[in-house]
């Protein structure tokens, strides 16, 4: 999964409520934004990572590389949620023949399906005289094996299949370029999923996918106030309130739910002070990407959660946007939803 592919790539992120499409060009640092597609999906399309409706999201990858005149076929695309383990574990000192030889022997206690089922994947992060520090990834070969179908049927490439808490970090090492010991929490709050990805400078200490997203907010929204889905969208995103409902009445119902998704960050945070080692460096910064970023007031109610800064990330901080090209205001509302999008685009370019 880790391979870097130096060959024209079109990053696309197939998310619950929308897919985007990001092509990169240039080289060292020294990007360019070349295409950026968004596409919506109706409701259960893709369902905790599962592409249920195979027709309609490959019919929407395949309107977006019209509507953008994309030429590259090849895609990269990322796989997050359940079917997903990604794990640091601690192997004994050995050869990287005996450990390309043995690993799946040792991931398979880590790994809570069968091991014939998972693709597996692994980088070494880290030697010392007794032991090596291994970052395993594993996937449920079926989920794969759907989301490539879905490019195909589309009529593109499937070149590359990642996860997508690495491209998180993939894009935020490119934009922050962080030095070691900086401890970063990068928090990619989507429709239906959040991807949290603690970081240590470029190393990635502890990662989970938990299932809180901006739904959550439309469906309490919904049913507190007898509204729509449509409606309670409408109601989150700050417009117009329908008849009969006042403006009192959200802001509660919406802090109901962010302290949810509070309490899933604060139990990965615990998670990670419970794995490192001397227990000291605690996470310093929260940077938030993903349409759930939007949410008015959130980045300043995490921030007072968590008594740390809190940022809007932005996975364009150190690529070129030529303006006559990408209509500045679209871009600045488009933005937080781009950062997966962008992080599997850098796996075409040469991002060293
Ligand atoms: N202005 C806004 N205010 C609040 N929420 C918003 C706003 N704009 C978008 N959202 C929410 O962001 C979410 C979509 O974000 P995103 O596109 O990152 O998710 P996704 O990638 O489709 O889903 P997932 O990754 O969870 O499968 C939706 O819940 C949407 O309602
Ligand atoms: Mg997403």
């Amino acid at each position: 999964m880790w391979k870097r592919v130096n060959k024209s790539m079109v990053g696309v992120d197939i998310g619950s409520s929308s897919i985007k499409a990001v092509e990169l060009q240039g080289k060292n640092g020294d990007f360019q934004l070349v295409s950026l597609g968004y596409e919506p999906l109706e409701p259960d399309s893709v369902v905790d990572g599962q592409i249920m409706e195979l027709n309609s999201v490959s019919n929407a990858i395949a309107n977006i590389f019209t509507e953008h005149k994309i030429k590259t076929t090849r895609v990269a695309a990322g796989v997050n949620g359940h079917s997903v383990i990604v794990k640091n574990i601690v192997l004994p000192q050995m050869s990287s023949d005996e450990l390309k030889e043995s690993f799946a022997w040792h991931a398979e206690e880590h790994i809570p399906f069968d091991i014939s089922d998972v693709n597996l994947d692994y980088h070494v992060t880290g030697d010392s005289d007794d032991a090596i520090h291994v970052l395993m990834a594993a996937c449920k070969r079926d989920k794969i094996a759907n989301l490539k179908q879905a490019i195909q049927l589309a009529g593109k490439q499937p070149a590359v299949i990642d996860v997508d808490a690495f491209a998180l970090q993939n894009c935020y090492e490119l934009n922050y370029a962080p030095q070691p010991g900086q401890v970063v929490a990068l928090l990619n709050i989507g429709a239906s999923t959040t991807n949290i990805n603690i970081l240590n400078g470029e190393r990635s200490v502890f990662t989970r996918d938990a299932s809180f997203g901006g739904n959550q907010y439309t469906s309490l929204l919904q049913k507190e106030l007898g509204l729509t889905f449509e409606q309670a969208e409408q109601v989150k995103r700050g417009m117009p309130l329908p008849v009969g409902i006042e403006d009192r009445e959200i802001a509660p119902i919406l802090e109901t739910v962010s302290d949810i998704l509070a309490l899933e960050v604060q139990k990965t945070m615990d998670f990670y002070r419970a794995t490192v080692e001397d227990g000291s460096s605690a996470v310093e910064r929260l940077l938030v990407s993903g349409g759930g970023s939007k949410l008015a007031g959130l980045m300043e109610f995490l921030s007072k959660q968590f008594d740390i800064p809190v940022e809007v990330f932005d996975p364009f901080r150190k690529i070129k946007i030529d303006s006559r090209g990408f209509d500045p205001e679209y871009m600045r509302d488009i933005v937080p939803e781009m950062a997966i999008a962008v992080g599997l685009a850098l796996r075409g370019v040469d991002a060293r």
